[in-house]
């Protein structure tokens, strides 16, 4: 079976952070490890080029907005090509054929009913091109995901019946736990599916910047709505809407998406896509955020980390190693050079680097580089085994998205050809004469290196071909089959030398952002050693950062019948979809007097069942004999807004 694994496309209205870098190095890795199993898989990326946004950026910038377009779009294109993204298409929505796939997707679906015309009159923010109801406005003017002011907008609309797929959406969420990943994702859609959903708005008449409208329509006032040309993208792309669409990929093995943009990935998009009569993807992945030295990264406050300026300082794929690594699949991640050279130094130098560095050293002494692993089974069975078992859990973590713990699994390798060193060690054993002990050592972690650096190359491809040309032989299909999957060893082969793979870094190789520097000492607060006791009751500040607290608005509120104690919210925090909290504060607030009201939460607590509900997060309060309050921001903070 093919796959077929798709990033977002990019508005081209500003060029790539490292948080656009890293939803492309997750899609990039899973193509090239698919790949390596052999799997046909097909690769997209690109950039979202319509709507009012990028009209009024191009306007800023005093330049045409296809101009405009064209110029950051190719700065995405250029910097993936600079990165060696393994993408096989990318796409743009400004390509013509992409427009006319959109034209008639909207044709499809208004002529099987699921497109009428009618006015529309909401809260609009320009910004994140979505209207919102006034209920989650923040006080009432502004965007609860942005903070920007929003506008009312009432024009004649297009309208897709979102609400007649309601239940279709909650049976396909039924049927297919892993349409959402993580799973945990996934209760913030159905709840959100649940509470009712509205018809869509699908053409604009405010701008021009945008598809225009299927000639059969004759209706040349409207454009379409950003989101359905942009979500059609991942079928444009293989032809749809051509007479000569053979859409061999269709649907998408996985959908790569930040959870900001779930909603629109788990909810709008497979309403289209059962509109159109197409398959569902299997599924979407949804990624967490990343920040600065634990700070969201704004242009305003000059911290926003680009990937080419970190790729320069520290390599690309160090950088890469380290965003798959540092944070589990779906969870928010921090940005810190102190964090990436902690890993670079200690997991790539120490005991990946190292090790291939020693077995050269070694062989070059015992036997003039010959590396021969006759005798591995004889002498190391228990360390082959373990190193087998690791492997064998590789694939279930790399399916599941969860890239931290396939990457953790396969430096038991590593730990397993260092400690066989120190273990066994061969420099003793040719003292004592026993050179084929020694030389089966040596050979053992030659063979560690080659079957870790064929499961590492789909994050590392570069420096893995690296280690695989000093180990003479080649990172494909046919010797992860051989290697890997049918455990074989290496033949008889002479190691060639290599420079030091990942020199040491001593210091930041990156000037600091500005806001980062008074708290820079978040990251590496030095450890308290003096005192044990004061250390037992001490936690180090990256402990502290484990918890994701933020400021979120309470949007709905209602008193949980028969407890005497709970009150049902709907807060939301800025991801696009509101999370449920089930909180104990009922003895000392009503309800009411909750509504659009900010609260600080705690955003990533395991969920919960409260009285049969799930509750999805918790609400900091203080509480002493006077009663107990909630812990709010001083002055209303935009929703989302990490608070530490
Ligand atoms: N154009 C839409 C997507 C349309 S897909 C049919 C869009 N573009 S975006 O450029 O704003 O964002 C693209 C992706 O980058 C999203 O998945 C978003 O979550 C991700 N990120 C943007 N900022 C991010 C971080 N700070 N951290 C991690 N990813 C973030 O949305």
């Amino acid at each position: 079976m093919s796959k077929y694994i798709t990033t977002p496309i990019y508005y081209v209205n500003g060029e790539a952070h490292i948080g656009h870098a890293y939803t492309t190095f997750i899609a990039d890795t899973m193509t090239r490890y698919e790949k390596l199993k052999g799997e046909d898989t097909y690769f997209l990326t690109g950039t979202d080029e319509h709507g009012q946004k990028i009209e009024e950026s191009a306007q800023k910038y005093g330049k045409p907005t296809q101009e405009f377009a064209d110029e950051i779009s190719a700065t995405f294109k250029n910097l993936w090509d600079e990165f060696e993204i393994s993408y096989d298409k990318f796409i743009r929505t400004t390509d013509s054929d992409h427009k006319k796939g959109v034209q008639k997707a909207f044709e499809v679906m208004y002529a099987k009913g699921d497109i009428y015309k009618d006015f529309y009159e909401g809260h609009y923010c320009v910004s994140c091109e979505t209207f919102f109801p006034e209920t989650q406005l923040v006080d009432g003017e502004f965007c609860p995901d942005c903070g920007r002011a929003t506008s009312i907008v009432k024009e004649e609309s297009y309208f897709f019946k979102l609400s007649k797929y309601e239940d279709a959406l909650l049976k396909h969420y039924a049927d297919n736990p892993d349409f959402i990943l993580p799973r945990s994702r996934a209760n913030e859609v159905i709840n959100f599916v649940k509470g009712g959903l509205r018809d869509l708005s699908v053409t604009r008449t405010s701008f021009t910047w945008g598809v225009k409208m299927p000639e059969s329509l004759n209706d040349d006032k409207h454009v379409m709505y950003v989101w359905l040309d942009a979500l059609m993208n991942y079928i444009t792309a293989l032809g749809y809407g051509k007479d000569d669409a053979n859409m061999k990929y269709w649907p998408a093995s996985t959908q790569f998406v930040g959870k900001d943009i779930l909603r629109f990935h788990a909810i709008y998009w497979p309403a289209f896509l059962m509109s159109l009569d197409l398959p569902l993807p299997e599924h979407i992945g949804a990624h967490g955020w990343w920040t600065r030295d634990g700070e969201k990264m704004s242009k305003s406050k000059g911290n926003v980390v680009s990937p080419r300026e970190v790729a320069d300082a520290y390599g690309v794929e160090n950088l890469r190693y380290f965003m798959l690594r540092e944070v589990p699949f779906g969870q928010d991640g921090d940005f810190s050079q102190r964090a990436l050279i902690d890993r670079i130094n200690s997991e790539l130098s120490n005991d990946l680097g190292n090790l291939l560095n020693r077995i050269i050293g070694m062989s070059g002494k015992y036997s003039d580089f010959e590396i021969d692993s006759v005798d591995v089974l004889k002498y190391h069975k228990k360390e082959l085994d373990a190193m087998d078992e690791a492997l064998s859990n590789l694939d279930d973590f790399m399916q599941n998205m969860q890239t931290h713990r396939y990457l953790e699994e396969l430096w038991k390798l590593f730990a397993i050809g260092n400690k066989a060193i120190e273990e066994y060690a061969p420099w003793v054993k040719m003292k004592e004469n026993k050179r084929d002990e020694a030389l089966a050592t040596v050979a053992l972690v030659a063979n560690i290196l080659a079957k870790a650096s064929i499961m590492l190359s789909p994050v590392m491809p570069k420096t893995t071909n690296i280690i695989a040309d000093a180990l003479n032989f080649t990172i494909d299909n046919s010797s992860y089959k051989e290697l890997v999957l049918e455990k074989k060893l290496l033949k008889l082969f002479n190691i060639k030398s290599v420079p030091p793979l990942f020199p040491r870094v001593e210091e930041p190789l990156m000037t600091e952002a500005p806001a980062a520097q008074p708290n820079a000492p978040k990251n590496t607060a030095p450890e308290v050693k003096d005192d044990k006791k004061e250390e037992d009751n001490l936690i180090e500040i990256g402990q502290f950062f484990e918890t994701s607290l933020k400021v979120g608005i309470v949007v709905e509120a209602e008193e949980v019948p028969k407890s005497k104690k709970l009150l049902k919210l709907q807060v939301d925090l800025g991801e696009g979809i509101n999370r449920q909290v089930v909180a104990g504060i009922k003895e000392f607030y009503c309800a009411e007097s909750l509504l659009n009201t900010q609260v600080c939460v705690v955003a990533n607590l395991k969920p919960a069942k409260l009285m049969g509900m799930m509750s999805e997060g918790m609400l900091l309060a203080a509480k002493d004999e006077d009663g107990l309050c909630l812990i709010r921001p001083e002055k209303p903070k935009k929703v989302g807004t990490p608070i530490g």
